[in-house]
């Protein structure tokens, strides 16, 4: 089974060609230096640079893997989550790609291409990240810009819901922090360079939710502290009521690096002890046979470090992603996904009829 697939969800355009789960090339292709300019995705620059990109992608990506649109037996996109303009290109080309060479559809959710990611292979179909199949029960973590949850799979494509966030994505609190410490979006990366030469012990930040029983996570109130310890820091805190008295860009300018480096370990520990915790506890009531983490944010070595020291603890299989290309946004990941889906041929009924869904639930 040969599948194209296409990943339009948000800043890359990122196509992939497979052969079932062995990737036979994964290509990308981005503006991220502008996004960094603007400190985050521009929607609507988004959409047309998957427009202008796609053709151009899906061709190197064939001639990479020595093979033409003709050779594949099936079309994989992403419908959803992500921003609806951008998902909109990717979809678009999809549908015109199925109906010129009549080959079926299949509609993937990203955030279970960041959990299939594990899955996918390289082109001598030997698994990136160690592991042939998924034993189940297992549980799952996403760990990405616009989402943080936790998953209970009982067989493939088969999801529980057990836990998510209340308000800020996990990603995101490390690029709106990285933004109050001077860096450029995606900062998930510089904050973690950054924590490398810190000291985690010298701020002490809330971990949301910790005493409650159930799985979700928050990230909102820890971004806000480490703003109020800023603004303690540079002595702005108690300036002139009602006003803002300070804009969020220019707030590091007078912080030493000494201090960002300590305020990023501070932050960045903080936010993995909610989401090892967490995961903890979900391994400890389900007892599954499986620890997954996919998603950008599974990138950091922090996390991976400790979300490693807890499998140990538990005595439980742990796998994620490897190599980092595979955590951030990629289309092979979409791929691993749509070999499922094709094993049961499950394909979308209608091609010309399926739409974007930006808010698409697992
Ligand atoms: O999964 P992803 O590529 O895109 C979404 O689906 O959102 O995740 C992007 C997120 C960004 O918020 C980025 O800052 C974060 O992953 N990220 C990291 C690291 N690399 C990427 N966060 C922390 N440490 C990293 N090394
Ligand atoms: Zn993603």
């Amino acid at each position: 089974m040969k599948i194209l697939a296409i990943d339009t969800s948000c800043d890359d355009t990122s196509v992939a060609v497979s052969e079932n789960l062995s990737i036979k090339s994964n290509v990308f292709w981005s503006k991220i230096k502008e996004y960094a300019k603007w400190q985050g995705v521009m929607p609507l620059e988004a959409k047309r640079q998957h427009e202008e990109f796609l053709p151009a992608a899906t061709e190197e990506c064939f001639n990479t893997a020595k093979l033409s649109c003709s050779d594949v037996d099936a079309v994989a996109v992403t419908q959803g989550p992500g921003l609806a303009i951008a998902l909109e290109a990717g979809i678009s080309c999809a549908k015109n790609i199925s109906q010129k060479y009549k080959i079926p559809l299949i509609a993937v959710n990203h955030m279970a291409g960041h959990i299939y990611s594990c899955l996918a292979r390289d082109e001598n179909n030997k698994p990136f990240s160690g592991i042939e199949d998924f034993e189940f029960p297992l549980i799952a973590l996403t760990v990405s810009g616009g989402h943080t949850d936790l998953y209970l799979m009982t067989d493939h494509l088969k999801f529980s819901h057990i836990g998510e966030t209340i308000d800020d994505a996990v990603g995101e609190s490390f690029d709106k922090v990285g933004r109050m410490l001077g860096m450029e979006y995606p900062a998930g990366p510089k904050i973690e360079l950054s924590a490398k030469l810190g000291d985690k012990m010298r701020y002490k930040f809330p971990r949301p939710l910790m005493d409650q029983d159930n799985f979700n996570f928050s990230f909102s109130g820890l971004k806000t502290a480490v703003l109020y310890q800023i603004l303690s820091i540079l002595g702005k805190y108690k300036s002139k009521p009602g006003k803002k008295a300070f804009k969020v860009d220019d707030l590091s300018q007078n912080l030493s690096t000494d201090t960002i480096n300590d305020l990023a370990a501070s932050f960045q520990q903080a936010a993995i002890d909610c989401l090892v915790e967490r995961s903890e506890k979900a391994v400890k009531k389900y007892k599954p046979k499986m620890f997954i983490v996919g998603g950008g944010v599974i990138a950091n070595s922090a996390l991976r470090e400790q979300v490693e020291n807890m499998a140990e603890r538990n005595r439980i299989p742990l796998y994620y992603p490897k190599p980092l290309w595979l955590c951030t946004d990629n289309a092979a990941m979409i791929a691993a996904v749509a070999y499922f889906y094709a094993q049961k041929r499950d394909f979308v009924k209608s091609p010309q009829a399926i739409d974007r869904i930006p808010n698409l639930a697992i």
